[in-house]
């Protein structure tokens, strides 16, 4: 390693590639030109203890960067809204790859967080609108920042309501959802890291399963004929997802590590 970066991680108690995030934010330098440098100004250690203090306090990093990667691109982050998830890249991944095989133009998205899986779609698909659908004010502030920013806004539709009741009336080719997933019981056991991304990012009623529950009604009346639904899954619920969905042609699909983490849902 070289000595710039060696004597900087010295001196604070954190990990090398959290130190090398949080410079280059601090500098507006890449990684790699981080790794290069020779020395430091005085004035980014002092802001590096800062944010040092900060984690140590159990703040997550995504937080305190203020923004956070997805998809290979930026989304603005910020406390009380969910952090954007590596494995939910795969969704969008699937999601794509059957957008584009169908040529699917219009579709929906209940509970879109930063924006990170309707904005990446819209960015990968010129031809497509979303209509997204969440229920926190901080979220929905957020994503119409991060869909500015990406220039995707004039093919967003938001709407403040539950599950897809804002979009009563439309049918979709697809129906995309990264659901709160966890038993209200087990709120108090989160991490408090974790919790500040707030009750509604996390909690799915009291067996978790409440969105799922919801789907199964709102796919017969908002799903068009021929089209798809892909929701990500605690990988504990499989089982009792694919009996829930027995009526429909249902697939579950893995993550990296080879959990069952998402279920594909046709409308046949
Ligand atoms: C796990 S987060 C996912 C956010 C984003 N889609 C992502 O993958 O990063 C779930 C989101 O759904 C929202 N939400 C929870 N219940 C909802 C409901 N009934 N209707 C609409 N949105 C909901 C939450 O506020 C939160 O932003």
């Amino acid at each position: 390693m070289f000595q710039g970066l060696r004597s900087i991680l010295n001196k604070v108690k954190l990990g090398e590639r959290e130190v090398l995030l949080i410079l280059s934010h601090l500098l507006k330098e890449s990684p790699s030109q981080v790794l290069l440098r020779e020395n430091f100004p005085p004035e980014i250690l002092q802001r590096l203890k800062e944010f040092e203090r900060k984690r140590l306090e159990g703040y997550p990093l995504q937080y305190l960067l203020g923004e956070w990667e997805f998809y290979g691109r930026v989304f603005k982050v910020k406390e009380g809204v969910f952090i954007p998830r590596p494995e939910t890249e795969i969704l969008v991944e699937v999601a794509l790859k059957v957008i584009k095989e169908k040529d699917f133009k219009v579709g929906a998205e209940v509970g879109g967080g930063t924006g990170c899986i309707s904005i990446t779609l819209l960015l990968e698909r010129q031809n497509l609108r979303m209509f997204v659908s969440e229920i926190n004010d901080k979220a929905l502030e957020l994503m119409e920042e991060n869909a500015k920013m990406h220039g995707v806004n004039s093919r967003l539709y938001l709407k403040r309501g539950e599950y897809l009741k804002p979009f009563k009336n439309l049918k979709f080719d697809f129906i995309v959802s990264n659901p709160p997933y966890i038993p209200k019981d087990d709120w108090e056991k989160l991490p408090k890291e974790v919790k500040r991304e707030g009750y509604s990012s996390l909690i799915g009623g009291e067996d978790g399963l409440e969105f799922y529950k919801e789907a199964k009604k709102f796919l017969g009346s908002n799903l068009k004929k021929g089209g798809f639904a892909l929701f990500e899954i605690n990988p504990k619920h499989s089982k009792t997802l694919r009996e829930l969905f027995k009526d429909f042609k249902a697939q579950i699909l893995k993550d990296y590590e080879g959990r069952d983490r998402f279920i594909l849902i046709w409308n046949t």
